[in-house]
C-alpha cells in the first residue's frame, strides 16, 4: 500500500532543517570484487555470520524508521547479492507500508541468476556498477576476470526496464583505456542512465586523484555536442543529470567533491553490523545491534534513533585540511 505524502504525519527533520527520509542499508561487508580503491587486494577482515543484522532485525529497524519518516531504502554492501535470499529480505521489507521505494546497488557479478527473483519480490530500481567496457581494464580495476557476468547482469537487468529503472555507476579514474566516452554511449542507445561519480577520498580512494564532473563533463560533449541539465528527479540519491540530443537514458554525475551536496543530505546509513551511521565521513552514530540484542524495546530503539538523526553532522570535509574526525571504516563497510 502507498501512503501520499498528505496522509502521512511523521517525518524526520534534522538539526538543519534535512528531511531523512532515505536509508541506506549495508546487507553484507563481504565482496567478490577488488575494486582499487575499495578493497585491498587480499580484502579485510570480514566480519562472522553471527556480527551481522539478521534479516529480521534489519527489518525491525526499517519498520521503526518507516513509521518515523524513512520512505526510500538502499540495499547495498559490500555487494549485497553476496548476502544469501537477498530477495527475502526485499520482499520482508517491502511489507512496510510506509516504504515506498527498495532499490539496490550492486556490482552485477551475480544479477543475473537473482534479477527475476529481486523484481518479483518488488524492487525497484536496480543500478550495476561498472567502471569501464574494458574487459582487461575491467579485470585490473576489480582484480577479478568477471566482466562477462557483469555485463549480464547487466543485461539481465535491462529486461526489466521500464517497469524498473536500470542505472550504471561509473568512477572514472583517469586510467588510459576507461573510456568515459564508450561507456556514454550505453546511455546513447538504451535507456539505461550512465552516472560519473566523483572519486572520494574514504578509505582506499584517498590514494587516487579525482577526475571532475567538469573535466567528464568536457570530454562528452567533445564527442556527443551540448549537454543540458535535466531539471526532473530521477532516484533517491544526490546524483543530477544531463541530457544529450538522441540520448535515450540520461547521464549523471554524483560529484560529491566538485558540488558538495550534504545541505540537501536526505540520508543515513545502516551498516551491516548495525550502526546507525549519519554520514558517509564519520563514526557519528548507534550501535542499533547492541540495543537489539540486549532486549531493547520498540520505545527505546525510536529514541535513540531520534536522537542520532538530531546529532547528524551538517557535512562532509573532504578537502583534508579541514578534517576534524576521521571516519574509520572502509566504502565497502560503510555501503557506499
Ligand atoms: P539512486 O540515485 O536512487 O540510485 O541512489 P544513490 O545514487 O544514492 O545510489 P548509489 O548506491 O548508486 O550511490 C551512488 C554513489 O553516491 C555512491 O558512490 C555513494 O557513495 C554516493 N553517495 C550516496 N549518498 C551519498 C552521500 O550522502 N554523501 C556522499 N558523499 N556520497 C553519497
Ligand atoms: N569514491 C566514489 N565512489 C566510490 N565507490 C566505492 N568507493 C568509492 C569512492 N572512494 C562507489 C562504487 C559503487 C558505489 C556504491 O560506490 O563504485 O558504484
Ligand atoms: Fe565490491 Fe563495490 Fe567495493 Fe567494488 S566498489 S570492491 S564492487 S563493494
Amino acid at each position: 500500500m502507498e501512503h501520499s505524502n498528505l496522509t502521512r504525519t511523521k517525518s524526520l527533520i534534522d538539526k538543519y532543517g534535512r528531511r531523512i527520509d532515505y536509508l541506506r542499508v549495508s546487507v553484507t561487508d563481504r565482496c567478490n570484487l577488488r575494486c582499487q580503491y575499495c578493497i585491498p587486494k587480499d580484502g579485510i577482515e570480514l566480519t562472522t555470520h553471527e556480527e551481522i543484522l539478521s534479516f529480521n532485525e534489519i527489518y525491525r529497524i526499517c519498520s521503526l524508521m518507516g513509521s518515523m519518516g524513512i520512505h526510500k531504502i538502499k540495499l547495498t554492501g559490500g555487494e549485497p547479492l553476496a548476502r544469501k535470499n537477498l530477495n527475502q529480505l526485499v520482499k520482508q521489507l517491502k511489507s512496510i507500508p510506509e516504504i515506498d521505494q527498495i532499490t539496490l546497488t550492486t556490482n552485477g557479478v551475480l544479477l543475473e541468476e537473482q534479477v527475476e527473483g529481486l523484481v518479483e519480490a518488488g524492487i525497484d530500481a536496480i543500478t550495476v556498477s561498472m567502471d569501464t567496457l574494458d574487459s582487461n581494464l575491467y579485470a585490473q580495476i576489480t582484480r577479478r576476470d568477471e566482466f562477462t557476468k557483469a555485463m549480464n547482469g547487466l543485461k539481465a537487468a535491462y529486461k526489466y526496464v521500464p517497469n524498473i529503472a536500470v542505472k550504471i555507476n561509473c568512477v572514472p579514474m583517469g586510467l588510459e583505456g576507461q573510456n568515459l566516452v564508450e561507456m556514454a554511449a550505453i546511455a546513447r542507445d538504451y535507456n539505461i542512465h550512465v552516472r560519473y561519480i566523483e572519486m572520494m577520498p574514504i578509505g582506499l580512494g584517498k590514494q587516487f586523484t579525482m577526475c571532475s564532473e567538469e573535466d567528464v563533463l568536457k570530454e562528452l560533449e567533445a564527442v556527443y555536442g551540448k549537454a543540458s541539465l535535466y531539471n526532473g528527479k530521477l532516484g533517491n540519491g544526490p546524483c543530477h543529470y544531463y541530457t544529450f540530443k538522441g540520448f535515450k537514458g540520461k547521464i549523471g554525475f554524483i560529484s560529491a567533491v566538485s558540488h558538495k551536496f550534504c545541505s540537501e543530505c536526505n540520508r543515513v546509513r545502516l551498516t551491516s553490523q548495525g550502526f546507525l551511521k549519519t554520514c558517509l565521513q564519520y563514526d557519528i552514530g548507534s550501535d542499533l545491534r547492541g540495543l537489539i540484542r540486549s532486549g531493547c524495546s520498540d520505545e527505546k530503539l525510536l529514541e535513540v534513533i531520534s536522537k542520532t538523526i538530531d546529532a547528524k553532522p551538517d557535512g562532509h570535509r573532504f578537502l583534508k585540511e579541514e578534517i576534524t574526525s576521521e571516519n574509520h571504516l572502509g566504502m565497502s563497510q560503510i555501503g557506499g
